[in-house]
């Protein structure tokens, strides 16, 4: 188990977790940093990796977006580098995030991870996300204040910031340090000399987004059908008034139909866990040249030695979402029954990175449910056989 060095999960869950920023020397006293700057910007250089070049030239604020060429004309100060997940692009940064998993898996975005040039930053800004911000090598300056009614400013399309907060906490981040910033509280991390932060995002979703979330899925299983019937009082509302009005009998009669929406706790329980359970970038698909029957898996899993999971794969299991209450394990939307050795599987391919296929074999050949699963991911192209992933990555 990973630990944060004189930190206390618990503790901070009770004291500072989504109610006040919070600043935690030396954590990791000795973190092997899982990258490079040079590991940084080549992984920037591939295409499907999201990235951003951030710079500002004299108070104009610019932005670039990757896959990038070079870095050669952006000098040596005053401009970063961003790149989203680099948890699923770059398998050995993954191990950071062990260091948080006292909060559940459903609650973690990403990975960010950026270096910075002496005097490089975002500006500042507020995040959506809970943010554990961990200082690798180099030291970073960081000013965080109260949330609150603060000005705003677009100096780019691609960048908002926010004008003049007070800082409540300002410190210089050393190697090992961390940060935590709820979302919410306005930030400002300006780089002291060439450093890399290590930024883990969880993400908080808002009521816009679960109703998004909510009504996508409904939309795709042809659920919440029920349509808009006029009720007395709507009807006779209308009566008094143009046609062009709308009635508060009418606005009425929606918002009810959205709370009969919501209180149907066993379809929210199932939506939500499709919701959650799939990663907004999808994981990159190797799919098979056939799909793969039951009959065929035994020797084709004997074929081989090892398998690897898409990185960007989120694995759930829930309760109440099916009527004999069983467990149900959700990845990337898809629901599937549970029992012993697929939860055993699950708990293989979240600590592993390359799993044996004996392993594997053992469990489709114990467990039906468990070979519904291997099978669906080997068709949908989230298993792969760990030489064609590499052989992959080699052309
Ligand atoms: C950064 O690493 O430069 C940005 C982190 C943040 O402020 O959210
Ligand atoms: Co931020």
């Amino acid at each position: 188990m990973n630990k944060l060095r004189d930190f206390d999960p618990a503790d901070f869950k009770r004291t500072v977790w989504q109610k006040k920023p919070g600043v935690f020397r030396q954590v990791l006293p000795q973190l092997e940093e899982p990258l490079t700057p040079d590991e940084l910007a080549g992984l920037a250089l591939e295409p499907g990796v999201d990235s951003r070049v951030i710079w500002c030239n004299r108070g104009q604020w610019q932005l670039a977006h990757g896959p990038f060429e070079d870095y050669g004309k952006l000098g040596d100060s005053h401009w970063t580098l961003l790149v989203q997940a680099v948890n699923e692009h770059y398998p050995p940064a993954r191990q950071l995030l062990s260091f948080f998993d006292w909060l559940p898996d459903w609650r973690i975005d990403d990975l960010m991870v950026s270096f910075a040039t002496p005097k490089g930053g975002v500006g500042p800004h507020v995040d959506q996300y809970d943010v554990f911000i961990i200082q690798g090598e180099g030291r970073r300056q960081w000013q965080i204040g109260e949330p609150g009614n603060l000005e705003t400013m677009t100096p780019h399309p691609e960048l908002k910031q926010v004008k003049g907060f007070t800082p409540m906490i300002d410190v210089v981040l050393e190697p090992g340090d961390m940060i935590y910033i709820p979302a919410g509280f306005p930030h400002d991390g300006v780089s002291i000399e060439p450093s890399l932060s290590y930024s883990v995002g969880f993400r908080a979703p808002s009521q816009a987004e679960l109703l998004s979330a909510l009504a996508d899925k409904a939309l795709d299983k042809e659920l919440l059908n029920t349509r808009f019937r006029d009720t007395d009082a709507s009807l006779q509302a209308q009566n008094s008034q143009p046609s062009w009005y709308l009635p508060e009998a009418a606005v009425n009669e929606f918002q009810r139909m959205l709370q009969e929406a919501v209180a149907d706790s066993a379809l929210m329980h199932r939506l939500c866990a499709q919701f959650l359970s799939q990663n907004p970038r999808p994981p990159l698909q190797f799919w098979p040249e056939k799909p793969f029957t039951h009959e065929q898996l035994p020797a084709f899993l004997t074929e081989h030695d090892a398998f690897l999971t898409a990185p960007g794969l989120r694995w759930l299991t829930t309760e109440h979402c099916n009527e004999d209450e069983a467990l149900t394990l959700y990845v990337q939307g898809q629901a599937f029954a549970c029992d012993t050795e697929v939860e055993a599987l699950l708990g293989v391919f979240k600590s592993v990175e390359s799993v044996s296929s004996a392993r594997i074999l053992q469990a489709v050949q114990t467990s039906s449910k468990a070979a519904k699963l291997v099978i669906w991911l080997l068709n949908e192209g989230y298993l792969v056989v760990e030489d064609d992933a590499e052989d992959e990555e080699e052309a």
